[in-house]
């Protein structure tokens, strides 16, 4: 194999995976599950397979680790058959996560997330290192490691899941409807944190989801699925919306395209609002004074500290002094990041039911103002409409931003 070749296939810690003609025949049944798949997955990429119930995504997915044996065709990990490879070694290398999680009851969180290193059979200090490293990579105080899992809520519980699935640095990742069963605000958080993680690891994730939405923020690609596993269409987030191949994809997508480009944006990418920043003891008069100039963006003023940190909307009677007091009347509501997806920023302003909320920097420092009436300008501007142009190409998350930055 050329070298160059090598290196598409594994990059560091990632292998593409290739379906070529892969087929599933469940006993005797005469219409295959997955009928002739052929799906190329580079490395380092997540895949989001979605598609209606029973089109075969669990399927496809489950023929990589060999869960599933195929029927007919191939599946290459890395360049190499899974064929000629042992399938319960198969099956501990690669990283699994459910949506049930599947954790051992009896077994702390520690235990959990070693059980296939020490099926390995790795000595126990390195077994333990990994376990404390894998637990402050997900996010997990490691305090809980020695908690079993009915003590942690079902965010920490998939957060654990996530960990076992990494334990051993699997080459592939497959991930079955993982948020499947978390509330919306914790699926959401989730997300955001397994992409953080994603920029960081780096791995090859076959990532299943029946919700589009999902789909469009978690994939660097979307495989749309009909019956058979039959791939209707096989791109990236913006291509899909932009240009749905067929009918099928069309419906899939829904009719609200325009707003689901949403999620293919980040707050920081739209130009937001100014608003009055007042800090406590200035001079009320200046910032009367700049509330009632013709150009003012946001008719509230700003209370934020010496850092420049949002503290809270003033009031009239917050302004009615000489000097702008420390703390003001009006609560600050929902306070968005740069980072933030601009989907999510929309949800959490309906949710806040807040006109305005202001948008923070990585350090917390006041970014700007994102407004209800910033999002609906952009939904109907040409540029979101427009079916031929790409309104925006999924943004990388500022830390892959700059880590890619650095290798330069
Ligand atoms: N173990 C099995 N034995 C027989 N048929 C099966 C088996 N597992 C799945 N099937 C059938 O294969 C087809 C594809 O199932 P699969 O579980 O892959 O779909 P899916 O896309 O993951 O669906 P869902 O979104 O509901 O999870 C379905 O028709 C299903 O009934
Ligand atoms: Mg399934």
């Amino acid at each position: 194999m050329p070298a160059a070749e090598a290196t598409k296939q594994s990059q560091g810690g990632a292998s593409s995976v290739v379906y070529q003609g892969a087929t599933k025949r469940y006993g005797h049944s005469s219409a295959p599950a997955v009928d002739h798949l052929d799906l190329e997955v580079e490395a380092g990429e997540i895949c989001v397979l979605v598609g209606p119930s029973g089109c075969g995504k669990t399927t496809s997915m489950r023929m990589v680790n060999r869960m599933v044996e195929l029927t007919e065709g191939d599946i290459l990990i890395g360049g190499e058959s899974v064929k000629k490879r042992d399938a319960a070694r198969l099956r501990r290398e690669i990283g699994y996560v459910i949506q049930q999680v599947g954790l051992f009851p009896h077994r702390t969180i520690t235990q959990n997330i070693a059980t296939v290193p020490q099926l390995l059979g790795w000595d126990k200090e390195r077994v333990r290192a990994r376990t404390a490293e894998l637990l402050a990579l997900v996010g997990l105080d490691p305090e809980l490691g020695d908690r079993f899992p009915v003590q942690l809520s079902g965010g920490q519980q998939q957060r654990v899941g996530v960990a076992r699935a990494l334990a051993v640095d699997p080459p592939v990742m497959l991930m079955d409807e993982p948020f499947g069963a978390i509330d919306p605000i914790n699926r959401e958080r989730l997300q955001n944190e397994f992409l953080r993680l994603q920029a960081e690891i780096r791995k090859t994730v076959l990532f299943v989801t029946h919700d589009i939405d999902e789909a469009i923020k978690m994939g660097d690609r979307i495989a749309i699925m009909k019956q058979h596993g039959r791939v209707e269409q096989y791109a990236t987030p913006s291509e899909i919306l932009i240009t749905p191949a067929n009918e099928f994809v069309e419906d899939f997508v829904g009719s609200d395209r325009a707003l689901k480009r949403l999620s293919l944006m980040r707050v920081g990418d739209i130009s937001l609002w100014r608003a009055p920043n007042a800090r406590p003891g200035q001079s009320t008069a200046e910032v009367r004074a700049e509330l009632e100039r013709p150009d003012v963006e946001v008719p509230y003023a700003l209370l934020v500290d010496e850092r420049e940190r949002p503290q809270g909307w003033l009031t009239k009677r917050d302004l009615s002094g000489d000097t702008v007091p420390a703390t003001a009347d009006a609560p600050l509501g929902p306070v968005l990041e740069t980072s933030d997806v601009m989907r999510d920023a929309l949800a959490d302003l309906l949710q806040g039911e807040s006109m305005y909320a202001p948008v923070v920097d990585h350090n917390g420092r006041i970014a700007g103002i994102l407004s209800i009436e910033i999002i609906s300008e952009f939904l109907n501007s040409p540029v979101a409409a427009t079916e031929e142009q790409s309104a925006v190409e999924r943004p990388l998350a500022p830390d892959r931003a700059s880590e890619i930055a650095a290798d330069e």
